[in-house]
């Protein structure tokens, strides 16, 4: 990626950024709400420095199916809640047992382990009444609640992490460690571009080239999470480097060398770029966003 293109990528992921963080203010609880506690480890978990992803490609799938940035970005928080209460569980004891996240405390050590576990659930519960209020029709709502309550539930992100954890015990095949990515990883990548291109009314072409270039987004993102695990920094990943030897788990360091593992990452982008062929420069962010994973440090 040269220069310019970085510095502009950077400047629209910082105001996309800005107005996601914005609206997940609002539509989160007020910390101060009755019973404060949970509404305040709610808080915690989102209102905490994420790179808010998911919310993003939600966003610029809607864009590119010439949908309006604005009617999307309810769902766009939904996203987030889903995936902040997935980080908040990931790092429990009896999970991945991780101290550090996003650069502070993780959830159970800021506040206690149940509110933890209750701050999860809440989040997740909050998800699904952020898109039944937002102001769209009310069959695109009922879709888009189907579609994130595979893409979370037991045959999608839970199904990964319980894989995951089962995976800790046993060395699994390269195919195996592929589906736990695409599960644990993939699948909450995917529901974030289908749920853009739903609010846009996207044709089914266009959906099944964004689909395509989500199923290989979420691939180079774990292998590239899963480099920094071992390859990354500390204080800039802002979460544990050496949590996947500590656990034991699977992944595509315990495959790969360090160059393998890259270039299986560059692979997947090229992949991304593939997918999204028929479009013109409105998809250039999300060809962006997949160079960017090559070169993230955090
Ligand atoms: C981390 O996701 C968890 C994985 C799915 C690997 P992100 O790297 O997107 O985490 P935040 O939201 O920026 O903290
Ligand atoms: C977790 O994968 C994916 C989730 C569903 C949260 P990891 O366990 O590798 O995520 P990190 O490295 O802790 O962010
Ligand atoms: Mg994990
Ligand atoms: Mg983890
Ligand atoms: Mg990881």
């Amino acid at each position: 990626m040269d220069e310019t293109a970085l510095r502009e990528l950077n400047h629209n992921l910082a105001r996309q950024k800005r107005e996601v963080e914005a609206a997940l203010y609002e539509l989160l609880p007020p910390e101060d709400a009755f019973p404060p506690r949970i509404h305040a480890a709610m808080r915690y978990g989102v209102m905490n420095g994420g790179k808010r992803l998911r919310p993003i490609l939600v966003r610029e799938a809607c864009r590119i199916g010439g949908g309006d940035d604005a009617a999307a970005l309810p769902v766009a928080c939904a996203l987030e809640m889903i995936h902040s209460y997935s980080l908040v569980h990931d790092d429990l004891p009896c999970m991945d047992d991780d101290h550090f996240r996003r650069g502070v405390p993780t959830c159970h050590i800021a506040f206690d382990e149940a509110t933890a576990v209750l701050a999860g659930d809440a989040l997740l519960t909050c998800a699904f009444h952020t898109v039944a209020a937002a102001e769209l029709p009310a069959i695109l709502k009922a879709d888009i609640i189907r579609e994130l309550s595979v893409a979370a539930g037991s045959r999608g992100m839970i199904g990964g992490q319980i894989l995951d954890l089962e995976a800790e015990e046993r060395v699994v095949s390269l195919d195996e460690l592929r589906q736990i990515h695409a599960l644990k990883t993939g699948a909450l990548f995917r529901a974030a571009l289908r749920c853009g291109g739903m609010v846009a009314g996207m044709d089914a072409d266009s959906m099944a080239a964004v689909d395509d270039y989500a199923a290989h987004f979420g691939m180079a993102f774990q292998i590239t999470d899963d480099i920094l695990d071992v390859a990354g920094e500390e204080a800039v990943l802002g979460k544990p480097v050496g949590s996947d030897a500590r656990n034991q788990k699977n992944t595509y360091m315990s495959f790969f060398s360090l160059p393998q593992a890259q270039q299986l990452a560059a692979d997947e982008v090229l992949a991304c770029l593939k997918a999204l062929d028929r479009f013109g420069p409105e998809a250039d962010i999300l060809r962006t966003l997949a160079e960017y994973l090559l070169t993230r440090n955090s």
